[in-house]
């Protein structure tokens, strides 16, 4: 099983000091950079594109894990590229043509995700999985930060986990949404290899502690 990451997301991050804050992210040892791109039509939200995401990749050398929340992902995988992120997960609900999407991602040599709502069932994996390096699974509908895990992922969380085993499939399960000391270690539990946290890293004072913090509360049984 591969090791824990912790990835925090930028949602929550203060987009006027993000480089001030993606430095105590990396003091905190955080593993990934997650970025949210929403688009105003897949999630009632916007956020920032690869022009944001080319400043943040010159300033940091940490894996950047990007989400697009967007309708039709096909048309900004490029763009995302040559910006400089390392891992691309769009929305099985966004994508007319999912394997010809992830196909495309992996041809750039990028890691491929594909990533879940939290209505949609995990059995909607069963024909992309051998394709893809990464599931990540929605616990709070997408579109916004600080929002309460919905428990019903966790029985997803390990639904995928066996459906990877059944085909011998090494995956990281990304889990995302609600994350904070006090669920994180069942989350864990279930099978998730990565947590996704904004709200509960960037909300506090000592946002590297919150990364650690996260870490040891994730791997207390
Ligand atoms: C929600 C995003 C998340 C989110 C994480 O649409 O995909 O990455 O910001 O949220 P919290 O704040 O719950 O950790
Ligand atoms: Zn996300």
């Amino acid at each position: 099983m591969p090791s824990l990451k912790i990835a925090p997301s930028l949602l929550s991050a203060n987009f006027a000091r993000l480089s001030e804050q993606i430095k105590l992210v990396e003091k905190g040892k955080a593993d990934w950079i997650h970025l949210d791109i929403m688009d105003g039509h897949f999630v009632p939200n916007i956020t920032f594109g690869p022009l944001v995401v080319r400043s943040i990749r010159a300033i940091t050398k940490l894996p950047l894990d990007a989400h697009l929340m967007v309708e039709n992902p096909d048309r900004f995988i490029d763009d995302f590229k040559n910006a400089g992120v390392n891992h691309i997960t769009v929305h099985v609900e966004g994508c007319m043509h999912l394997h010809r999407t992830i196909q495309k991602i992996k041809k750039h040599g990028l890691k491929a995700g594909v990533s879940l709502n939290p209505a949609t069932p995990a059995i909607s994996l069963r024909e992309i999985l051998p394709f893809v390096d990464q599931v990540l699974v929605m616990s709070v509908n997408p579109g916004f930060g600080g929002q309460t895990f919905i428990r019903q992922s966790l029985r997803k969380i390990q639904e995928i986990g066996m459906m990877a085993d059944a085909i011998d499939k090494k995956i990281d399960i990304s889990v995302d949404g609600g994350i904070d000391e006090s669920n994180a270690s069942e989350i864990v539990a279930a099978g998730a290899t990565v947590l996704v946290a904004g709200y509960t890293i960037f909300t506090k004072k000592n946002i590297a502690q919150a990364v650690r913090n996260l870490r040891k509360a994730a791997t207390i049984k």
